[in-house]
């Protein structure tokens, strides 16, 4: 069986979807399949063999190498950002017929979007902060908006990751920079009301047709949240598993299971909370989470004693199926 492993994407999270596609790279059994690696970048799309470039044909994504033509049996998907976390890629491998891992092209799209997820999870009873969506150009009422959510608030792009774009407003004078800076990366925005709390990231999975949550990360950031610089230049502790108590650790594992149910999903995901008086309040889930070394996900998955080469033959598995 031939297998890809896609990495790379168009947004400034590239950096890390690479070092996330190498470990996975690293992870597969490669006495099980012809495994290649494939970057998705702005500047073309190649299949990588030695640090030679085999750019792949857009037309059926295949690629030529010692003059045959390879096409790909399954694709692992490990893009973070525009074009595979957001359902083009998915949409597009769906047309030409390719099995990929991780969830539906539609799926993708709806969690990609912030704000689309959250009203979703309102109607599954599920707690999230106050916010207000805003759209490039539309007429920016700031003493409203703050009388909304409070300060300090959170103002973020709608749609991206690693936290980019993201800041934490304590003035309302600051709140129109954050708001140009969140526009950088967007076109719509959500300011949420801060939560007061412990954050703890949830892993989950399908395995087996089970939905199973693989374990819980504590983050404590040195910075004023978990940003950029937090979650990759090591200025944030990670506790894996999470040390809560009996009931916050059940809450929080019930609401990461019901969340990924009621979304229908399937694949990799982590699901980020803020834990307020024992009840857990969703942020966002990350349905192709960081896979470096260092990402948390894997650190879960070693923590709890899971074997991350099986957890891919199980994607490689729902994908063809
Ligand atoms: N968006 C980053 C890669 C994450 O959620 O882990
Ligand atoms: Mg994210």
């Amino acid at each position: 069986m031939t297998v890809g492993i896609v990495m790379g994407g168009y947004s400034e999270e590239s950096i890390v979807s690479l070092k996330s596609g190498d470990y996975f790279y690293t992870q597969i059994n490669k006495s099980k399949y012809t495994v290649f690696k494939i970057t998705i970048l702005k500047d073309g799309w190649n299949v990588i063999i030695n640090d030679q470039k085999y750019p792949i044909n857009k037309g059926d994504f295949s690629f030529q190498w010692n003059e045959k033509k390879i096409h790909f049996d399954v694709l692992l998907n490990t893009i973070h950002g525009n074009p595979g976390e957001n359902g083009l890629m998915q949409a597009y491998w769906e047309l030409l017929n390719i099995p990929y891992s991780g969830c539906s092209f539609y799926n993708s799209a709806l969690t990609f979007n912030k704000r689309d997820t959250l009203s979703v999870l309102k109607k599954f009873n599920v707690s999230v902060a106050k916010s207000v969506y805003l759209n490039k150009g539309d007429h920016i009422d700031v003493d409203s908006i703050i009388k909304k959510v409070d300060l300090p608030c959170f103002v973020k792009p709608n749609q991206s990751g690693s936290s980019l774009g993201v800041s934490k407003v304590k003035k309302k004078e600051d709140f129109l920079n954050a708001l140009d800076f969140a526009f950088k990366e967007d076109k719509a925005v959500l300011v949420e009301s801060f939560l007061e709390g412990r954050e703890v990231q949830v892993g989950v999975i399908k395995y087996k047709g089970e939905v199973v949550v693989i374990n819980t990360t504590e983050i404590i950031s040195k910075n004023e949240f978990f940003d950029y610089e937090a979650k990759y230049l090591g200025a944030s502790e990670e506790i894996t598993p999470a040390l809560l108590s009996e009931k916050e650790d059940k809450h929080i594992r019930e609401a990461a299971a019901h969340i990924y149910r009621s979304l229908n999903m399937t694949g990799f995901s982590r699901l980020d909370f803020i834990i307020v008086n024992e009840i857990p309040y969703f942020l966002e889930i990350n349905t192709t989470p960081g896979c470096s070394p260092a990402s948390i996900f894997p650190q879960q998955v070693k923590q709890a004693g899971l074997d991350f080469s099986e957890l891919l033959d199980n994607e490689i598995s729902i994908a063809i199926q």
